[in-house]
């Protein structure tokens, strides 16, 4: 009796933090805007891994069109060759690099100068400072978005959160990410738009001050054997794949965390049986009747 009480204790215990800490406010909600739907990503769940092919097309997609107006300071363009991210090679890595100017210096003349970059580069940042980031962009500031899928997410709200917990839901981020990259809509009658001002479904207050990036055909992908591009070349592809590309960025470490929480969760399957059957031996010394002896 007294295992079965400790147990549902404990397992109320378990409860109750994973209800507490799924209600918690996210680190900064989405608030105000319309709910994203859930996008069905590769990296779902506890078993989700990344699919490298998009990781590549979402760096492709950052690098020509998201790179115009934010950076990704805690990038270096050697982690794009590393394990579990987009794992291009290394010969690829340095082409990439060199594909950016790097401001260099200073030379021995106390002048900085320009050259291609190198693997060991960060992402080059595409303005100088906040205020030269605000000007060119009527005075929105396209913040960093190294770790812009986690640091996003949205209320899920009854009796979703509690589903959550179960299916290990943790995509609010790259969901509302792709969701506003698409969003773009007339604002409704009525509202007056100012100058620099666009109309986003999922934005917080629904005005924001980035204008509709993604078109269709913008971004050239890598042809397949019969010459054609093997997903489509839609915004609503280079959405989901630059989206995927942030979330790894966000968690470069993802596919190896998941690894270890299954590797710990069938030892403590294991162990808890290995402790079971312990028990058992060890309370099998006192008679089947004796006072305390346990059922
Ligand atoms: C022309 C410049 C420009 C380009 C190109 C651009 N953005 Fe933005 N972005 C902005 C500005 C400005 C803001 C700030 C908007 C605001 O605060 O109203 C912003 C904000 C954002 C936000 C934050 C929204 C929020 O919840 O606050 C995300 C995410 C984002 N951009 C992603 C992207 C991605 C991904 C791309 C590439 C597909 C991209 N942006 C391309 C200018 C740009």
């Amino acid at each position: 009796m007294t295992l079965f009480r400790t147990s549902l204790a404990a397992f109320a215990a378990i409860m109750i933090g994973a209800f507490s800490a799924a209600s918690l406010s996210p680190a900064h909600a989405a608030g105000g805007g319309t709910k994203p739907p859930a996008h069905d990503w590769s990296f779902d769940g506890p078993f989700g891994t990344f699919d490298r092919a998009q990781l590549q097309r979402g760096y492709k997609v950052y690098r020509e069109v998201c790179s115009a107006c934010h950076g990704m300071s805690l990038m270096r363009f050697r982690n794009l060759s590393q394990k579990g991210g987009p794992e291009f090679t290394e010969a690829q890595v340095r082409a990439l690099a060199a594909d950016f100017k790097i401001s260099d210096g200073p030379n021995e003349q106390g002048e900085m100068f320009e050259r291609p970059g190198r693997p060991s580069d960060g992402f080059p940042k595409p303005f100088p400072n906040e205020q030269a980031a605000r000007a060119a962009n009527g005075g929105a500031y396209p913040l960093d978005l190294s770790v812009i899928a986690k640091a996003r997410n949205y209320e899920r709200g009854f009796p979703l959160f509690l589903l959550d917990i179960i299916t290990q839901y943790q995509e609010g981020g790259p969901d509302y990410v792709k969701a506003l990259l698409t969003g773009y809509e007339d604002p409704p009658k009525g509202v007056e738009l100012l100058p620099g001002q666009n109309w986003n479904k999922y934005m917080a207050g629904n005005i924001i001050g980035m204008p509709n990036m993604l078109n269709d055909g913008q971004v050239e992908y890598p042809k397949g054997p019969d010459g054609k591009s093997p997903v489509p070349e839609t915004a609503k592809q280079y959405a989901a794949d630059v989206v995927a590309f942030l979330m790894w960025s966000a968690e470069p470490h993802m596919e190896q965390r998941k690894s270890i929480g299954r590797q710990v969760f069938i030892f403590l399957l294991l162990f808890a049986g290995l402790l079971y059957f312990t028990k058992k031996r060890i309370w099998s010394r006192l008679p089947e009747h004796a006072p305390g002896a346990a059922h």
